[in-house]
């Protein structure tokens, strides 16, 4: 059983997931969905329950309580936001999310990232440089003209259909194709 986590951001380009973990089980893999605090607000979490068969968590269980979830084999993080970008290559794990890509890294996890943002966002040296030392340390990143919508401030409603979800799953596939 190959177990896909989709790690989801405070973004609306979260909306259509349900297309990712469509085209995931479609090739027999299990998907669990898992969200920061604010990207919770960005999906339709008993929609994603009922397709998925597993709780959609968003934060730290309590000491002593079981997994709810089987062990990740691939992790896919998108929408990726700024901050979530930014705090992972910092090592920061103050969410779930952040938490499970610290450590899936660490694991030797197969992550592809697809970080989402306006074009103002995205021009802060803090995250382009969060990119390149995720890069190089050996996460797959899809970003940039052609892959990702460029957009300006407070232009980037109405563009969710355009997340790269099915490409996303193609780089992690290759991934675990060559292990
Ligand atoms: C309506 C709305 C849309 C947003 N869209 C984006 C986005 O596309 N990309 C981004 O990096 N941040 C976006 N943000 C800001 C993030 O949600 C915010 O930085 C948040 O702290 C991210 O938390 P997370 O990384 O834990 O999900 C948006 C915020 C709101 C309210």
């Amino acid at each position: 059983m190959t177990v896909l986590y989709v790690l989801i951001c405070g973004s609306p380009a979260a909306q259509q997931v349900g297309r990712l973990v469509t085209a995931a089980q479609e090739i027999g893999w299990t998907v669990c969905v898992i969200t920061t605090p604010d990207g919770r607000k960005f999906v339709d979490v008993p929609a994603l329950i009922e397709q998925t068969g597993y709780a959609v968590r968003s934060t730290f269980k309590n000491p002593g309580e079981p997994d709810l979830l089987p062990p990740a084999d691939a992790m896919i993080v998108a929408p990726a936001t700024v901050n979530t970008i930014c705090k992972w290559a910092a090592g920061i794990a103050d969410t779930l999310v952040l938490g499970l890509l610290v450590e899936g890294f660490g694991k030797g996890l197969p992550i592809v990232a697809v970080p989402w943002t306006n074009s103002a966002m995205a021009a802060f040296p803090a995250f382009v440089e969060a990119l390149d030392r995720l890069r190089r340390w050996g996460v797959t990143i899809l970003w940039g003209e052609g892959v990702i919508p460029q957009f300006a401030p407070g232009q980037g409603e109405g563009l969710a259909a355009a997340m790269p979800w099915e490409a996303a799953l193609i780089e992690v596939r290759k991934h675990l194709d060559e292990e």
